[in-house]
């Protein structure tokens, strides 16, 4: 894992997401979309890419201050790292439970909260991890076999 690691400038690309800012939700996810499709990664891969990264983003509109995204390829793997300056997450066993949420009213009125999207990301990674320290943040790192 650890030869994975990489410095800002070796990721292919990194997008910020704003706290809040549901009009733009899931325009990171649509915009590496389109970065990968051109690379002719499968669209398969594609696809679990970008509901990673779409619930991602979501989380970070949702309850963070603000964070990136940010992803690169190998021959064989699509790397995304999702990065928040935000509360964090107590528990993370609970919180990747299906159908647990905090999400208040405004998020549900956005169609959001139904506590599915950490389980979608793991369930679309091939890898995955998620670590949090309380009041300042979380970090989520999924790879996806192309
Ligand atoms: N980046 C984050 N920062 C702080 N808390 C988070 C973050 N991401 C998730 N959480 C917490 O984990 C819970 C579960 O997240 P998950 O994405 O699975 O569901 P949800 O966001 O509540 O609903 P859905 O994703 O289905 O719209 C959230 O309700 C929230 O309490
Ligand atoms: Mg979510």
């Amino acid at each position: 894992m650890s030869t994975l690691v990489k410095n800002e400038g070796e990721f292919d690309a990194s997008f910020p997401v704003k706290g809040k800012d549901f009009a733009d939700a899931g325009l990171v996810s649509s915009k590496i979309k389109q970065r990968l499709m051109k690379k002719g990664i499968s669209e398969i891969a594609i696809r679990r890419a970008a509901i990673v990264i779409f619930e991602a983003e979501v989380n970070i509109i949702s309850y963070a201050r603000k964070g990136i995204i940010r992803y690169y390829t190998t021959t064989d793997s699509i790397i995304i790292e999702a990065i928040d300056e935000g509360p964090g997450i107590a528990d993370i066993e609970l919180a990747m439970q299906e159908g647990y949420s905090t999400a208040d009213d405004a998020i549900r009125e956005m169609g959001f909260g139904a506590g599915m999207g950490l389980s979608n990301i793991k369930r679309y990674s091939d890898d995955s991890e998620i670590s949090s320290v309380i009041g300042k943040g979380t970090y989520l790192r999924s790879v996806i076999k192309i």
